[in-house]
């Protein structure tokens, strides 16, 4: 269900990666996820069975869809703009607490969460399928290889459980035990326990150092970091002064043969091109492809797209 759209090739030197911007990754939604209408200020979406309003400002436009429509909405978050801030839900009737949708192979739980959230983040969909067709191509080219797949930040776990899905093994590494939670909530409710994934409640910068001072690798990396975030014990992380030495430790956690590193930045006031430019500095001598741009995703019956977050992702072809 994603599209993408190729920008412009860079100049590469030596083993620098082919560098591409911008490419727009875009998502037309799927069967329990559209974006249905958006304009002043605010969109409305359909999550599986129910309809949501909830602030966009980057929804600059007017609405498309006519106002009863949008005041059918089962859900509406009202308050802060601010993607993290402050807020509160107003029910148009009874909603149950928690319903049940799916992407591919992999059921998960919607539930109407505190900071507007629902439980996934829909233009991250862009992302899944590009895993799953790296380790598609990958296995078809080498069967017994066993990737190794690190998904940091993880949240409700769908970028940990779909390449597990695929045949790799994940390590998932998120702060907050809530959120491990409910990943292990979405693996159950898919029937997927048995998959090999690592579930790990720790600050994502503290994993890393660790696991660099280990030795160990990994064949993907995935991480979508917050602006702000804290640790288990009260570590910071903030993406500005974060991210350089993160990408570093994360350059060294990479495989010989490793396919994949995606970083996405959402809720920041920068430029794909910084996180590009940083990108293309760690990996400076990784070879291979870097290319970014933004993700979006897609109206329903309409042409205009709505810009969600920036990425910058690399790949060894
Ligand atoms: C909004 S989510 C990222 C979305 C996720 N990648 C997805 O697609 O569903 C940000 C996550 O980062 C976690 N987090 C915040 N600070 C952290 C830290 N210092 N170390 C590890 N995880 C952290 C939060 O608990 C939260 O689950």
């Amino acid at each position: 269900m994603t599209d993408n759209t190729s920008g412009t090739a860079l100049p590469s030197f030596g083993k620098t990666p082919t560098q591409r911007w911008p490419v727009i990754l875009e998502n037309r939604g799927w069967k329990d996820y559209r974006l249905l209408d958006m304009g002043e200020g605010r969109k409305l979406e359909r999550y599986g069975k129910y309809t949501i309003v909830r602030p966009e400002p980057q929804a600059m436009g007017q609405p498309m869809l006519n106002q009863s429509v949008w005041e059918r909405a089962d859900a509406v978050f009202t308050g802060d703009t601010d993607e993290e801030g402050p807020g509160r839900w107003k029910f148009s009737g009874n909603v149950d607490e928690t319903w049940n949708m799916s992407y591919g192979a992999v059921s998960y739980v919607g539930r109407f969460m505190s900071f507007r959230h629902v439980g996934l983040f829909p233009e991250q969909a862009a992302h899944w399928d590009w895993v799953s067709e790296k380790i598609r191509e990958e296995k078809a080219r080498q069967p017994k290889r066993q990737l190794k797949i690190l998904n940091l930040f993880g949240y409700t776990g769908l970028a940990s459980l779909l390449p597990a899905v695929d045949g790799a093994h994940v390590t998932h590494v998120d702060a907050s035990k809530k959120a491990i939670a409910y990943a292990r909530e979405n693996q159950a409710l898919s029937g997927l326990d048995d998959l090999p994934i690592r579930w790990i409640c720790e600050d994502a910068s503290k994993f890393v150092a660790r696991e660099v001072r280990r030795g160990n690798t990994y064949d993907g990396i995935i991480l979508d970091p917050p602006k702000y975030g804290r640790g288990p014990k009260g570590e910071v992380w903030d993406l500005y002064t974060s991210l350089p030495g993160m990408l570093d430790s994360l350059q060294k956690l990479l495989s010989k043969d490793a396919l994949f590193m995606i970083l996405t930045a959402y809720a920041i006031r920068s430029s794909f091109v910084s996180i590009h430019e940083l990108m293309a500095e760690t990996l400076s001598k990784q070879g291979g492809l870097l290319e970014s741009g933004e993700l979006v995703i897609r109206e329903e019956n309409s042409k205009r797209a709505l810009s969600t977050s920036l990425f910058s992702r690399w790949s060894s072809r």
